[in-house]
């Protein structure tokens, strides 16, 4: 829960001016998600700082490990803003990850080099008594002070976005102990035992409900929830861990602040998709590489949409990419339409291609 106190409007970090400074009105971002028409669609891309950067690399070999960049605020700020200054986004997204929220609940968590996440799995009621909510916010309290610097350093053009983990897919790496093909452990555990899944997802809805609440006191202007592996669910278990828990999040999250725009990135949720944003709420839904123009055209009559351009493409660049990123400028416009990929920005992506695709989209619609 959040004090009062701790409002950005009443922060003694930030004064008056620079907040008055901050219009809204400069972010095409943020103009976009109230549903105003723009000169052109903004654009960042998921996952837009990391290895692909040089720059990145430098700092990330300069760190022990990835959570300790994680919870440095100085270094966290600067690989943030690392692809700002080469592309000049729309928005730049906070540097941190989805798991630290299991790290803040006391679960062992580290990240090995080329393997991905490891996780001490969570399998059994036991298990999961062992975690604990209440160091949560200090735990996390660099990554407040990240937000807190990045305010600063950011110009009004540029919006600040954080984000969490959707409860779903942080509960899967939780329960898998690291990344899964076929999510069998959690599904099995989910069919067999609802109930135990149920107080996991609801200790995570509850963790994430107040870190986000704190990142929008510490300046974070938007935010997005990952729901990566929202699609691997049946359709019938999607409403209870999936939408419910990304419903109550919303609350939550409104209930601190009514007017904070909230993208849910429902991955792979196909069919279902229209039905996630209207129950859970969201503001806006980031689509991934398989939603085809139509479908997203439709969706986009009654809400912002966000997405789908192929990652890959920005390995490869040349007319395949031009051609699909004007395809998407060309069909969904200047109007509830964010531009950005269907995933995250991969490590062999070229940062030359990046910066093709960065002037396209800023040229459209001349060519
Ligand atoms: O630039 C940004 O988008 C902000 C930072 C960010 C990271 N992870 C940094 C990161 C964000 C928004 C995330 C989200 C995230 N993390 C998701 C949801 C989005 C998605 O890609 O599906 C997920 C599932 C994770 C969990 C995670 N973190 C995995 C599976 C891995 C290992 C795989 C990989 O890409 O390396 C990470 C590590 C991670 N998170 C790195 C970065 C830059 C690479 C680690 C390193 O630099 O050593």
């Amino acid at each position: 829960m959040t004090d009062a106190s701790t409002t950005p409007e009443q922060s003694p970090h930030r004064d008056a001016s620079i907040a008055a400074s901050k219009s809204k009105a400069d972010s095409r971002f943020l103009r976009v998600l109230n549903g105003e028409t723009v000169d052109r669609p903004p654009f960042w891309f998921m996952r837009q700082a990391g290895r692909y950067l040089p720059e990145y690399r430098d700092i990330r070999a300069q760190t022990g490990s990835f959570l300790d960049l994680c919870y440095t605020p100085k270094k966290a700020c600067e690989v943030t803003l690392q692809p700002i200054r080469r592309y000049g986004m729309d928005a730049a997204i906070l540097f941190s990850d989805i798991l630290v929220i299991p790290d803040a609940l006391g679960q062992n968590v580290t990240f090995v080099t080329g393997e991905g996440p490891k996780l001490d799995p969570i399998r059994s009621g036991e298990a999961l008594a062992m975690l604990s909510i209440d160091n949560v916010e200090s735990h996390l309290e660099p990554v407040f002070e990240t937000i807190d610097r990045l305010s600063s350093a950011l110009d009004s053009k540029t919006a600040l976005i954080g984000f969490a983990g959707a409860p779903w897919t942080v509960a899967t790496y939780m329960v898998e102990g690291g990344s899964s093909k076929d999510f069998a452990t959690i599904k099995a555990w989910a069919f067999r035992e609802p109930d135990a899944v149920d107080r996991l997802i609801e200790l995570v809805t509850e963790a994430t409900a107040r870190y986000l609440c704190r990142q929008i006191d510490a300046g974070a202007q938007v935010i997005q929830l990952f729901d990566t592996w929202a699609g691997v669910l049946p359709e019938e278990a999607v409403e209870r861990w999936v939408i419910q828990p990304t419903r109550r999040l919303v609350d939550r999250i409104r209930a601190h602040r009514a007017d904070i725009p909230i993208i849910g990135f429902p991955r792979q949720l196909g069919a279902l998709t229209p039905t996630y944003c209207e129950r859970t709420g969201i503001s806006a839904v980031s689509l991934d590489t398989s939603v085809d123009l139509n479908f997203a055209a439709a969706l986009q009559e009654n809400t912002v949409i966000q997405g789908n351009l192929d990652p890959i493409l920005l390995t490869v660049g040349g007319e395949a990419m031009k051609t699909a990123a004007r395809r998407r400028l060309d069909r969904l416009g200047n109007q509830r339409y964010v531009f950005n990929l269907g995933h995250g920005i991969t490590p062999a992506a070229s940062p030359e291609i990046v910066s093709e695709l960065s002037a396209l989209i800023r040229d459209w619609p001349a060519r």
